[in-house]
């Protein structure tokens, strides 16, 4: 039996707070119902206290989602909890998230406080926001910074206060993942009321280490990622919602875990996500990037043709994208000739493969990548150069 992994998307919070423009209450309810197919269990959709945009977004989108809990984003400041609390009320059921720094870097240069004073601010937020709700999430802000000794009591101080959920962010992407699954561990070995409390994770891109840093978590215990689509996020992104998913799904024999993300749904809202966003995808970006299923080698191309399986660890169709590409280059050989021939609805008697390869090879060789219309050029010309 395969353990749950609860998918925490902060596309509409963490993700749209880097982007150059806000989004509208329309766009973000288009995005959030996109969410909400995909099966996200969670979604935080903003931080009210910060504009009326902001709260009007969350209250109309906790109104309207109903298959995914809504988050909204407070400090640990009862004016924040409030905002969040009133903007979320609509909904059956809610979440509010409030969080405050906890590493000596940001309590003594940002916060200009104790930890101690922190600490107590953190245990009253927490109570604070049971008066509201009592799915309760509190974020030690760039735990991955923290002295674990701080870090432990933190953690089980706004567990008896009442959070049930303590998300461990690495806010600055800072960590690598054995360390990072080391302070996962060290929670669950130390904190004595842990089992109380879902340990959730929530980690940056600074380093690309993200998505090692959030499974590695996940083996050590946590069972909540915090993640966006596309990884968008603050400088370098967040830990990127499809490749965690995939990653859990596609190993799901090997690692034991499952989650409730619908994959098909993954190629459509990632495109969505981008074009609202206005945040173009990099075409090699895993799982959603236009040459995450393309083969360009001679070799690659003629194994899928044999088997797909020979060079896709995952079918383009699973994750809602219609099919691989062959791209026509200089290393493609003459069985991919033919295929695509054989695609473009030409019997193999309709052209002399031989002829055509040569003049294939001679353009691409010219021109990088040949495409169809190229190839039937190719033939016709080829067919006008041997009419007697
Ligand atoms: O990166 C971070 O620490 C955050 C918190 C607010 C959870 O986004
Ligand atoms: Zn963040």
């Amino acid at each position: 039996m395969s353990e749950q992994v609860i998918i925490f998307d902060t596309t509409l919070r963490d993700g749209e707070q880097a982007l150059s423009a806000s989004l509208t209450v329309k766009e973000k309810l288009k995005i959030a119902f996109a969410l909400e197919r995909l099966g996200v269990d969670i979604m935080e959709v903003g931080f009210p206290i910060s504009s009326p945009g902001d709260f009007e977004s969350v209250q109309t989108i906790a109104r309207e989602v109903k298959n995914s809990r809504v988050c909204a984003l407070s400090r640990a400041l009862p004016k924040d909890i409030d905002a969040a609390a009133e903007a979320l009320k609509v909904a059956d059921a809610f979440r509010i998230h409030t969080f405050i720094s906890t590493s000596t870097i940001h309590v003594e240069s940002k916060l200009k406080r104790t930890f101690d004073d922190v600490l107590e601010m953190a245990v009253n937020a927490v109570k604070y926001a049971r008066n509201f709700t009592d799915d309760v999430e509190f974020s030690c802000e760039d735990a991955g910074r923290t002295p674990i000794d701080n870090l432990c009591r933190m953690v089980e101080q706004a567990i008896k206060a009442g959070a049930s959920t303590i998300n461990i962010p690495d806010t600055v992407g800072y960590t690598y993942p054995s360390e990072f699954g080391g302070i996962i561990k060290t929670l669950f070995d130390r904190v004595p009321n842990i089992d109380q409390a879902v340990i959730s994770v929530h980690c940056h891109d600074d380093l690309g280490m993200s998505v090692a840093n959030s499974i590695t978590a996940v083996e050590n215990g946590a069972r909540q990622i915090e993640c966006t689509m596309n990884g968008i996020g603050e400088r370098a992104g967040n830990c990127s919602l499809e490749e965690v998913a995939m990653i859990l799904h596609t190993r799901q024999a090997k690692m034991g875990y499952k989650t409730n993300i619908n994959p098909i749904e993954i190629a459509r809202t990632s495109q969505l996500v981008s074009q609202i966003c206005n945040m173009p995808i990099q075409s090699n970006k895993a799982i959603v990037g236009a040459n995450a299923f393309s083969h360009s080698s001679g070799i690659h191309q003629d194994g899928v043709l044999k088997a797909q399986n020979t060079y896709e660890i995952i079918t383009p169709e699973s994750v809602g994208i219609l099919t691989n590409k062959l791209n026509l280059t200089s290393r493609s050989g003459r069985h991919v000739i033919q295929h695509r021939m054989q695609e473009l609805g030409y019997r193999d008697t309709d052209y002399d493969l031989e002829e055509l390869y040569t003049s294939f090879l001679a353009l691409a060789d010219k021109k990088g990548q040949v495409f169809d219309y190229d190839l039937e050029a190719l033939m016709f010309f080829n067919q006008i150069e041997n009419q007697p």
